[in-house]
């Protein structure tokens, strides 16, 4: 029986296409490669003829879409001799960064916005061995203190502003071709930094160049109504979401996501939290697949879309869904209407308790 080659991350599957060297040591955790799945419930539910498939980022070796930038960035951070990153993050980047840096023997620094990230994140970045600093602010201020202080400490930011964490992110896009054996119609993503949609962007364009796909997709950014600076179209100040993930209001990529929006002739919209609640149990009772709430964003959003027929029937649409649910266990336990029934250890009490709740 012939074995196919090992998957081992992709850096080395898609090293032509990415600005590594023949002798550069990869730091990976064998990221990328994620599901692309079909929903087949959902489109029933909204009665339209639409194929929906999302893009399980949750599956990545920490648990998001960060580690496809991560392992980028610190593959590059090493090769240049650097001995620490540091980033600002509302939990994901954290996770990666501190991740990826453990598997290089380098050190990570992490500002986190005290109290506003997700237990599982915070559980990573502590795990991994980051020296974390929670400050008394927000996402974004962090953003501007990460700036200030690698001006004067010898850290390599790699949050999304490092160009090689957009090019690692990129090939989320090489994928989803691969894989449908075209683009699809419409790309979704939750749009916090804007960092993502780029770089899908950038991935969709290059294939389309290279003459491997033949069309490219409209892209689609939603952003939590609380925290949508791309749709108030000037940053906000004190972003506010139940979708921690994406509470940034001053996102680091904001010309770029213009330019993407207008090349691919794609929009902005805003989700309220109650709509991005209602997606991310949707997926996970219908679906089987738990994302975290920020993630659920893209589907909330192209739920609207496709009912209200912006996004026309008979469109192939690509979801990212950027996190693993198990990142934000708090959520998901608040989210849940099912009783945690506790019966006596007996066989009798065990088969009541199914009689009685058997559909
Ligand atoms: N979804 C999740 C789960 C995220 O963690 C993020 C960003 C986004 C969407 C938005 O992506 O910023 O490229 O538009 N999280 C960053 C972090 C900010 O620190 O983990 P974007």
């Amino acid at each position: 029986m012939p074995f196919r080659p090992r998957y081992t991350g992709l850096i080395d599957k898609y090293r032509d296409r990415l600005p590594v060297h023949d002798d550069t040591r990869i730091i990976s955790l064998g990221e990328g490669n994620t599901p692309l799945i079909r929903l087949n419930n959902i489109p029933r539910l909204l009665g339209k003829e639409v194929d929906i498939y999302v893009k399980f980022e949750g599956l990545n070796p920490t648990g998001s879409f960060k580690d496809r930038g991560m392992t980028m960035a610190v593959t590059k951070a090493v090769e240049e001799g650097s001995r620490a990153i540091i980033c600002a993050s509302t939990g994901n980047t954290s996770a990666a960064a501190a991740a990826y840096a453990s598997r290089a023997g380098i050190t990570s620094f992490v500002l986190i916005p005290d109290g506003k990230i997700a237990l599982g994140k915070l559980a990573q970045a502590m795990i991994h061995g980051a020296f974390v600093i929670q400050i008394k602010g927000n996402f974004d201020a962090g953003m501007q203190l990460v700036k200030d202080v690698a001006q004067e400490a010898p850290v390599t930011i790699v949050n999304s502003i490092n160009p090689y964490r957009l090019q690692g992110q990129k090939t989320a896009a090489f994928e989803i071709v691969e894989e449908l054996e075209c683009a699809p119609d419409f790309h979704c993503l939750p749009v916090g930094n804007a960092g993502n949609i780029t770089a899908h962007w950038m991935g969709y364009k290059e294939y389309q160049e290279h003459g491997i796909a033949n069309n490219r997709p409209r892209m689609v950014g939603y952003q939590a109504a609380g925290s949508a600076p791309f749709l108030r179209g000037h940053p906000v100040d004190n972003p506010e979401t139940v979708a921690t993930a994406i509470r940034i209001g001053h996102p680091q990529s904001w010309d770029k996501a213009w330019q993407v929006k207008a090349e691919s002739n794609g929009w902005f919209d805003e989700c309220t939290d109650e709509d991005i609640l209602v997606a991310q149990k949707l997926l996970s009772q219908k679906e089987g697949v738990f994302c975290e709430p920020a993630s659920a964003t893209s589907l909330a959003g192209a739920m609207r879309d496709i009912r209200s027929g912006k996004i026309p029937e008979g469109s192939k649409v690509v979801c990212t869904l950027t996190g693993h649910g198990l990142k934000d266990p708090d959520i998901a336990i608040k989210q849940s209407t099912a009783p945690l029934i506790t019966v006596e250890a007996t066989l009798d009490s065990v088969k009541r308790a199914i009689l009685e709740n058997m559909a």
